[in-house]
């Protein structure tokens, strides 16, 4: 029989900062932690995103200071976003396959600055594609088995590149399938695949689509994107995509869908990761720039939960400054 109060007391193992210290469960390490980056075309470009504070379009020249301080803070590794002008767009976002583009730029300029640190590359059209959906459109529709060949083309040249993993978020059925078999067919048998395996169409990544200028043309994404209200849809995505190949898994966004992290965690072994958005970081900046919460705190709040629900990785647009803080 368990004790109870009196005998029991939940109370003494807080009383103290050592004692909370010494029973604390989670923690979190700057060794989990993935920081985005937005790639822009042109020169001497640092420009700053206006609904997220302190995060940039970089162009691919001013990667190197960047990339310095994202080392000497030891995040190991960085997650690409190619950011097109309009004029740079197609109907099937062909700028994101070409050798010379500005992520495959990116890739090159990073592996040369810092060899160890992990290239990982979002790999989806919407970026590219004059229209702004993540897939081949015809007739108002995103056709989903002629996308997997393109994005299938761009994971390659991304691993030509020198990306050390690639990262599908188009949520096409079967693109993780295609893209192995594309990665394995140009013998880059050892490029693990991320998959953005549940991603739910969420009105959090609202910041992303301007900094990314990536908001769809015309109506939304619901048609691949994951509708907020299914849990159980969430685990047959992950299961599917790992019976794909998908070496690790991500949940996106992370704070609303905790309950799919701890799921997501109890049923399946593989690396799990959780994407905190941008509308979660514009949110948080923004209530911080009025002056109505303490932003260092609820940072590591919100980090801990994400950790605590089970993600093993977090990518977060806080990953600098929480290296930062914990570095102090
Ligand atoms: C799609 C993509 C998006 C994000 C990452 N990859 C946007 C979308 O699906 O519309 C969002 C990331 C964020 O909000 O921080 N390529």
């Amino acid at each position: 029989m368990n004790p109870i109060f009196p005998t029991l007391r939940l109370r003494r193992l807080r009383a103290s900062a050592a004692m909370r210290n010494l029973v604390r469960e989670t923690e979190i390490n700057v060794r989990d932690l993935i920081y985005p980056l937005f790639i822009a075309e042109g020169k001497n470009v640092q420009q700053e995103i206006a609904a997220m504070p302190g995060q940039f379009r970089w162009s691919v020249d001013q990667l190197p200071g960047i990339i310095a301080k994202i080392s000497a803070a030891n995040i190991p590794a960085v997650l690409l976003f190619g950011v097109l002008e309009t004029a740079s767009k197609d109907e099937t976002g062909s700028a994101s396959w070409n050798e010379c583009g500005i992520v495959q730029e990116a890739i090159r300029t990073i592996k040369r600055t810092a060899p160890e640190m992990i290239v990982i590359t979002d790999v989806c059209l919407c970026e590219y594609t004059s229209h702004g959906h993540c897939g081949v459109v015809r007739d108002g529709r995103v056709l989903n088995d002629p996308t997997l060949e393109l994005l299938a083309r761009q994971a390659v040249s991304h691993a030509r590149a020198g990306a050390d993993m690639v990262a599908p978020s188009d949520m096409m059925d079967g693109r993780v399938a295609a893209i192995r078999a594309a990665l394995d067919q140009e013998n880059f048998f050892d490029t693990p695949i991320l998959a953005y395996a549940s991603k739910f169409a969420s009105g959090f990544y609202g910041p992303f689509r301007e900094a990314a200028g990536s908001t769809p043309q015309f109506g939304d994404r619901r048609a691949y994107q994951m509708d907020a209200a299914n849990a159980r849809e969430a685990l047959r995505e992950i299961e599917s995509d790992i019976a794909e190949g998908a070496d690790m898994v991500m949940v996106k966004p992370a704070l609303a869908y905790l309950d799919i992290i701890t799921r997501t965690r109890q049923r399946f072994d593989v690396p799990l990761v959780a994407y905190n958005v941008s509308g979660e970081y514009a949110m948080v900046k923004a209530a911080s720039a009025n002056g109505w919460i303490d932003e260092q705190r609820i940072v590591m709040e919100i980090l801990t939960a994400i950790k605590r629900a089970g993600a093993d990785l977090v990518i977060t647009y806080h990953a600098l400054e929480v290296a930062k803080a914990m570095s102090q």
